[in-house]
């Protein structure tokens, strides 16, 4: 049995985003670096991943304090090979090191057509979404591979043992006067923090997503926050097994960096992604009717009858903007368990407790 739900408030983005940028100013950050921390927490929980906004703060504090991240680093690019470009990510805070990976590569690819990029050793790059946008708007396509290198807590088909991370992926088509097509998951049925969100909330999971220690079907979110620990379970049985491998070639080997196995895996706070991103300028090829034929064909898949008791058709990346919308304007819902875990976290990281403050409703709108 889950605990009794926990009450939950709703913050506005501007409050929020000023909260979060003092955490960072107060560890230690450099303005820059605090803005881009905010402003992709804060978009996650605007397009409604709570498991990738504010919620990762004490997470990063953490790993902070033991030296698995570092403040104001940089992305460094170690191998130019023209189309294709290595970078290095320090273990800087993924927010500045992912923007900085997309910068490069997005001026390659507007150079050359194509780029690929494989970023390695980047603390926790967030919503990969968030990356394949800066593309998007700079014109331009993308697809990202993405490891989560030593965090183990995904099962292969057919095992028990966690093996592999909740290794994300990526796609995006920039779209002529209307929002991109963002398609954007983890390999896992629901992402690690979704179980987070959900434990804290005192709220169980969907099924097939988690295992128990015995490898037996779990909606309980406990089995990966208390011992003994469960794991999650790949979507779509071989087809999200397959491309969480994958993911962890592309990304992990590939890319420069290291895979999950015995000697990579992380036992603190940190969070060590990869990522191999191929960005490309629609425009290179010889397509004059691509956007023509995109809509073309948005309006085939709308114009679907509704199956019985069927969801409204939505394209890749609509939820996230309806979720935006309704937030901007009523605020992001934050739980007690989880503000308290925020509240600790900023003063850890040396916010002054007067400007930390005492309870979410003191936040409320
Ligand atoms: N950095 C990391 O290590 C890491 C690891 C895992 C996940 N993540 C991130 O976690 C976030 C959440 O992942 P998730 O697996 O929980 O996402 P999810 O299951 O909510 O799926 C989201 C994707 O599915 C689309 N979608 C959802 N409902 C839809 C519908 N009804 N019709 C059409 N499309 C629909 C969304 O537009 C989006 O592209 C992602 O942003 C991912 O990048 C990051």
């Amino acid at each position: 049995m889950s605990a009794i739900p926990v009450p939950e408030v709703r913050i506005s983005a501007d409050k929020l985003h000023v909260y979060v940028r003092r955490i960072f100013e107060s560890a230690g950050s450099l303005a820059r670096e605090a803005e881009l921390v905010a402003d992709h927490l804060i978009a996650a929980n605007l397009a409604g991943h709570d498991s990738h906004g504010v919620g990762m703060i004490p997470r990063y504090v953490a790993a902070l304090g033991l030296q698995e991240l570092q403040l104001n680093a940089h992305a460094r690019v170690v191998r130019d090979f023209g189309a294709v470009l290595t970078v290095e990510g320090g273990r800087g805070l993924g927010q500045v090191i992912a923007h900085e990976a997309m910068a490069h590569g997005i001026e390659r690819a507007r150079k050359l057509g194509i780029a690929a990029v494989g970023l390695r050793d980047s603390h926790h790059i967030g919503r990969i979404g968030h990356w394949a946008e800066q593309c998007a708007r700079a014109g331009l396509a993308s697809f990202h591979f993405v490891n989560v290198a030593g965090d183990a807590f995904v099962a292969p088909l057919g095992g028990m043992d966690r093996r592999f991370g909740t290794n994300p992926f990526c796609a995006a088509f920039p779209r002529a006067g209307q929002p991109p097509l963002v398609l954007d998951f983890a390999t896992s049925g629901i992402a690690f923090g979704k179980t987070r969100v959900a434990y804290n909330k005192g709220e169980t999971v969907g099924p097939g997503n988690l295992i128990d220690h015995t490898g037996r079907p779990s909606i309980e979110p406990k089995v990966m926050h208390e011992p003994p620990f469960g794991a999650l379970l790949p979507f779509g049985g071989h087809k999200g097994s397959g491309l969480a491998v994958m993911c962890e070639i592309l990304a992990g080997a590939m890319a420069g960096g290291v895979t999950t196995h015995e000697r990579t895996l992380v036992t603190g706070s940190g969070i060590i992604n990869g990522m191999m991103s191929v960005i490309v300028d629609p425009q290179a090829f010889d397509a004059p009717d691509a956007q023509a034929e995109t809509e073309a064909f948005v309006e085939w898949i709308r114009a679907t009858r509704l199956a019985p008791d069927g969801d409204p058709i939505q394209l890749p990346g609509e939820p996230e903007r309806r979720r935006q919308t309704e937030r901007a304007l009523h605020g992001i819902p934050v739980d007690a368990t989880t503000w308290e875990q925020i509240r600790c976290a900023a003063l850890t990281a040396g916010m002054p407790p007067e400007e930390v403050g005492r309870r979410t409703v003191d936040y409320a709108d």
